[in-house]
Order: C-alpha cells, then structure tokens, then sequence
C-alpha cells in the first residue's frame, strides 16, 4: 500500500497521540501538530522510523490561520500531498453558562470551530486538485445530545458536525470524503482535570459501565481514513459506550 501523508493537529497526548501511534505503525507519512509535544509524542520519531514512516513534528496554534498554512505547506512541501486530514485539537469547557465569559467562548470557538475550519481550508485546494483526500474532524457526541454547563464546548463540536456534512456533501463529488469522529467520555487528561461530571455516578451511566480508552477513539479514525471508509460520506461514528444511543 503506498504511503499516506497524514496530518494530524493536537498529537501531543490523549486520543490524537493515539491515533499518530496508528498512523506510525502503518508506515504512514505524519505531519504533526500540537501546542506542545510529549516525550511520548516525540517517541513516536522511533516508531515511526522502524515501520518505514516519518515524522515532522511542528508547534502551532490550530486557531492561528497563519500557522495552519505553514504546517499544511510544510506536509506539501516534504511529500507533495496531504492525503488525510485529522482535525483532533480541541480544548473543553465545564462552566454554568451564566459564568462563562465572552473570553471563554472565543477561546473555545476559536480552537474548536475555527480551528478545524483553518485546517480543512488550507488542505482542500490540494485535495481537490487531486481529487482524492480524506478529512477527519473529531467532535464529540455532546454536540449531538448537549450537557449542561458545556453550553460553549456543544456549539463549538455542533458546529464541526454540521461543517462535516456540508462540506461531505460538496465536496464528495470531488473526491474528497468528510466525516467525523464523536466521541463519548474517553480517559484523557482533559476529561480528568477539567471536569468534574467525570466520575463513578457518570460511570454508572454508561451502557458499557467505563470510559473509553483513547486508542478506542483512534480505532475510528483509523477505519474513516483507511480503506474500509471508502464508501463513508459525511458520517458521525460516535464511539460512545452507548452514552448517546
Ligand atoms: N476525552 C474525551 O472525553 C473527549 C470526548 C469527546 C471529544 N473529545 C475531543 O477529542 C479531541 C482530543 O481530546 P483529548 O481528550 O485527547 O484531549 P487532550 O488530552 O486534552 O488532548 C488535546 C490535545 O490538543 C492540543 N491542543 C489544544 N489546543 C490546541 C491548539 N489551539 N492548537 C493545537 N493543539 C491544541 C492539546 O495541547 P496541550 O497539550 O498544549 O494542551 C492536547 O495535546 C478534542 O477535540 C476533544 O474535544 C474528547
């Protein structure tokens, strides 16, 4: 199989990291971003090596349009193409709304919405060009069912899920297919420290009575970027313990 150039925002931990580590053991091509990088995400430069891939790791704020274009030119400019998009960077948000600050949405929307809107603009002119590509945009399944004190964080992931099917459905005819990873409470540090909804009572919530494991998560995006997402088209696979059935 030839080798994918994937890039990936938010890689330094939790599910995108799992996911790189996917990507890595595939062989594949990584471009990865993240605020800032993990020794265990810098481990994956071994990984990756010994499978036959490559990695380029690269600082930047997903919000930031300017930075997006120059990890998108860079991933263009060492292999000639981005095959697959993973719009994984995001930031939570557990607050009443009536405590939420203007500051607070902004940052939210701007990473969460805006960011993934950065990263797909800036590889769809290639994808298009080449009429193929692939773009993953992980939301979560709270922008499907909401939850309270999470009123900004559930517009934000809404937002990227009806972004994921309007822009499945035009540009799919080109080629290009979208979709998008939900994913219900999975154990990452952003589920530990920053809320506190996250525990045994909400466990007990969960048709499968756990959380999810991050590689769970990468599993998804794996199958929606691999040959078995061939036929997928502005889809919400929604990883979940049964949370949001
Ligand atoms: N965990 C869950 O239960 C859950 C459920 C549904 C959806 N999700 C979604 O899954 C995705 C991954 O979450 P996770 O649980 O793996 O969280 P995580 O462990 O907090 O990892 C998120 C990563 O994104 C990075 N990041 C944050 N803001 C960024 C920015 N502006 N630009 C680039 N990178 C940025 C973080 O960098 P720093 O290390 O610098 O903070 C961190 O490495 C998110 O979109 C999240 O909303 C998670």
């Amino acid at each position: 199989m030839m080798q994918r150039v994937i890039v990936l925002t938010g890689a330094g931990r939790g599910i995108g990291l799992a996911a790189a580590r996917r990507f890595a053991l595939a062989g594949d091509l990584l471009v990865l971003n993240d605020v800032k990088f993990s020794d265990e995400a810098l481990a994956l430069e071994t990984t990756a090596r010994e499978y036959g891939g490559d990695v380029i790791f690269l600082a930047g704020d997903v919000s930031d349009p300017s930075e997006v274009t120059t990890l998108v030119a860079t991933a263009e400019g060492r292999h000639g193409r981005v095959d697959v998009l993973v719009n994984n960077a995001g930031v939570l948000l557990s607050k009443p709304t009536i405590e939420t600050t203007m500051e607070d949405w902004i940052r939210i929307i701007s990473i969460n919405l805006t960011g993934t809107w950065n990263c797909l603009h800036a590889v769809l002119p290639g994808m298009v060009a080449r009429r193929a590509g692939r773009i993953i945009n992980v939301s979560s399944e709270l922008g499907l069912i909401g939850f309270p004190t999470y009123a900004a964080y559930c517009a934000s992931k809404g937002g990227v899920i009806a972004m994921t099917k309007a822009l499945a459905k035009e540009v799919a005819p080109l080629g290009v297919l979208v979709n998008s990873v939900a994913p219900g409470p999975i154990e990452t540090d952003m589920l530990k420290f920053d809320t506190i909804e996250f525990n045994d009572e909400t466990r007990e919530q969960i048709p499968l009575r756990r959380f999810g494991q991050p590689d769970e998560i990468a599993a998804a995006i794996e199958f929606l970027a691999g040959p078995g997402g061939s036929y997928m088209v502005g889809q919400i696979l929604s990883p979940n313990g049964g949370t949001a059935i």
